[in-house]
């Protein structure tokens, strides 16, 4: 079993923890017939009140696979949300009929105000521009698995860091980690949150450096995470116009890059990624998302205290 039964940022879990799922997730990926039957009889709520496909579809495949079931709603007007109910009212509801519940909303601190009302585990699967743990967990193993561990490399955060959750994430995450260096590459409008800056990097004593240009650092990244810009945060539609293909990697830009430089991106890609890329063997997103499916399957184990 883990420290706190609710999941609603990195610094819920300890080193740990987090090594222990990802020793799971592993164990799970090579050996799935041994966990087939690991959840049977138990229900997972997926509570989706913004839009999802990886997260939410992986949750599912998660449970699915460890025998158990799934209910919930990925649309909260088809539900009595579109009545005004409440998140704590809703939360007491759903606590009736399930064992875990796995929640996104658009507003920053949602989960927490879900995991209050309840005794169930509470997954924070991304609330608004604040964090997003599990697809932390699937980034650091990601990392683990292609770099062999994190301490001692280069990573480079590329995009929307302004509004990017799982950035905001990754970096609380990699703030516990020694010897890691963090280049933030952003332009001026999306660089990284002053609160994130402060309490999070200065606080920690992270080793970081900020550029605007994505050439002048590729050539000394071990990882390069790039992110979308996300057009759901944006105010200003002009501004969205402006910035959102401020970053393209290409074929042409990926020659600057270490030849085992591994390419990330939590996903969905608009246009901050060529096609063209998925086919050089750097490219590790869609195998980053097939991970995703394995470490949430870890964390739902841990979090019910599921045994094989
Ligand atoms: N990475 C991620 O959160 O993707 P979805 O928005 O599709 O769930």
């Amino acid at each position: 079993m883990l420290k706190n039964k609710y999941i609603l940022e990195p610094m819920d879990l300890t080193v740990e923890e987090m090594d222990e799922i990802f020793e799971l997730a592993e164990d799970i990926m090579e050996n799935p017939a041994k966990y087939a039957h690991v959840a049977d009889g138990k229900i997972m709520a997926t509570l989706f009140y913004e839009p999802s496909t990886r997260t939410r579809l992986s949750f599912t495949a998660a449970m699915l696979r460890l025998g158990g079931q799934v209910m919930g709603f990925s649309d909260p007007s088809a539900s009595s949300v579109k009545k005004g109910e409440s998140i704590s009212d809703t939360i007491k509801t759903v606590s009736c009929y399930a064992d875990i519940i796995v929640m996104r909303h658009p507003k920053e601190g949602a989960p927490r105000v879900a995991a209050s009302a309840t005794d169930l585990p509470v997954i924070n699967a991304g609330d608004g521009g604040h964090q997003h743990p599990t697809q932390t967990l699937t980034d650091l193993e990601t990392i683990r698995k292609y770099k062999g561990g994190v301490e001692g490399l280069t990573i480079g955060l590329c995009g929307d860091l302004m509004f990017g959750r799982t950035v905001h994430s990754l970096i609380k995450a990699l703030s516990r980690y020694k010897n890691v260096r963090i280049k933030l590459i952003s332009p001026k409008e999306l660089v990284i949150p002053e609160y994130v800056r402060k309490n999070v990097m200065e606080a920690s004593g992270m080793d970081y450096e900020e550029f605007n240009r994505l050439e002048d650092v590729l050539p000394d990244l071990d990882v390069l995470y790039m992110t979308r810009v996300q057009k759901e945060r944006f105010f200003n539609e002009d501004d969205y116009i402006r910035l959102k293909d401020f970053y393209i990697l290409n074929a042409e830009k990926m020659k600057l890059a270490k030849p085992d430089m591994i390419i990330m991106h939590p996903l969905p890609r608009v246009n901050e990624i060529a096609k063209e890329v998925d086919d050089d063997p750097r490219a590790c997103y869609f195998k980053q998302m097939r991970m995703g499916m394995f470490v949430r399957m870890a964390l739902v184990m841990k979090l019910l205290g599921l045994e094989a």
